[in-house]
């Protein structure tokens, strides 16, 4: 586990980066995304935060939040449903308009219910399409521009990452079915829970090998009051859950140390840097890492080698792709 002083000591060296990093959250008006970004402005110089959701009004009390916080915040709010892969296109495009550089991709999107699959217009279910396919896309769209931000010239300015708040566990310990990947025959919560965590752990991991100067990080949480605390009916839930959850301020303070601390370092990178963690195939800094909710790095396990060895990341990884080609390519459905 790493202490949280550890992560306070760590994050208050985050002044001495660069001024200006580029950091978008994706979920930022609300809950985990909301509590990091605070902290993104708590600790750096001049950030300049994306905050990507639905919900102005909660994204303008963030804003002043952010700004009130430090006010060399630049803050631009981006309002868009990206449960719709055509438009989280819409978004990359808008950022990478007025973007060279993202240092840091942050995301949270998504939400609870108990009810069944529920098509979007693109064919996929809505909430997996958050769960997963949205964000993918995201990773997919903004790969060039961290990378972009890994080359700076200036040493202090070369964060290059992407933090997905889900939880890498589920993919690793139930079955998935690699007939029917999005689950249009076999959906069930539990089935979605497997298949957006494993098609989530895969695919970093192929990410990170294809852009090495990024690191990919696949994080569970804990539990954290979040925008379910504005539900009466779940108000009572985190009152009995208390005792067992994170604060948002720790919260915000443990992401922001997963989404820079060095032990998490890119896989290009990763040689150089003085204890780096074990990714989420086991091996020492191979740039894609999955993490329980301290930033303990969370060992591969038989599952996730037994998916592995049946080629899991190339299968899960063409699957995306024909799903990005038929919706974002050909502006069919899936
Ligand atoms: N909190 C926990 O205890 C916990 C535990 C385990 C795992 N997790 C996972 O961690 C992640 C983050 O959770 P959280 O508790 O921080 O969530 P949250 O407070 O509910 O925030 C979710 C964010 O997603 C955005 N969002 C939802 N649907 C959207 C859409 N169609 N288009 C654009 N934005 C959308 C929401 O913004 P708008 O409303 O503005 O659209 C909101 O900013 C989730 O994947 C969750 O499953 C959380």
């Amino acid at each position: 586990m790493v202490s949280l002083s550890e992560v306070r000591t760590h994050n208050a060296t985050l002044s001495s980066l660069a001024p200006n990093l580029v950091a978008i959250f994706v979920g930022g008006t609300s809950g985990i995304s909301h509590y990091t970004a605070l902290e993104f402005a708590r600790n750096t110089r001049s950030p300049h935060i994306y905050l990507v959701g639905r919900n102005a009004a909660e994204a303008a009390k963030i804003t002043s939040e952010l700004k009130s916080i430090n006010n060399s915040s630049k803050v631009d709010f981006i309002q868009k449903d990206v449960s719709l892969l055509r438009k989280v296109d819409e978004v990359c495009k808008e950022i990478k308009e007025k973007e060279k550089k993202v240092n840091l991709l942050f995301m949270t999107i998504g939400y609870m219910t108990l009810k069944g699959r529920n098509e979007t217009e693109e064919g996929l279910d809505h909430k997996f399409a958050l769960h997963y396919y949205a964000r993918t896309r995201f990773m997919h769209n903004l790969a060039p521009l961290l990378d972009a931000a890994a080359k700076d010239e200036d040493p202090k300015a070369t964060l290059s990452r992407v933090v997905s708040v889900y939880d890498p566990a589920l993919g690793k310990n139930n079955d998935f079915d690699f007939s029917d990947p999005s689950l249009k025959n076999n959906f069930s919560l539990k089935n979605c829970a497997t298949h957006g965590s494993a098609l989530g752990n895969f695919a970093i991991e192929h990410l990170a090998k294809q852009w090495p100067n990024t690191s990919f990080i696949h994080e569970q949480p804990g539990i954290v009051e979040t925008s379910g605390g504005r539900n009466p009916w779940l108000k009572p839930l985190y009152a009995l859950l208390s005792p067992f959850s994170v604060s948002k301020k720790e919260s915000g303070e443990r992401h922001l140390f997963e989404a820079t601390a060095p032990r998490y370092a890119p896989r290009a990178k990763a040689e150089a840097v003085q204890g780096v963690v074990n990714g989420g195939d086991g091996v020492k800094g191979s740039g894609h890492y999955h993490l329980s909710w301290n930033g303990e790095a969370q060992p591969d396990t038989k599952r996730g080698m037994k998916m592995r060895a049946e080629g899991a990341e190339e299968k899960m990884w063409a699957h995306t792709s024909e799903v990005f080609q038929k919706i974002c390519e050909e502006g069919g459905k899936y």
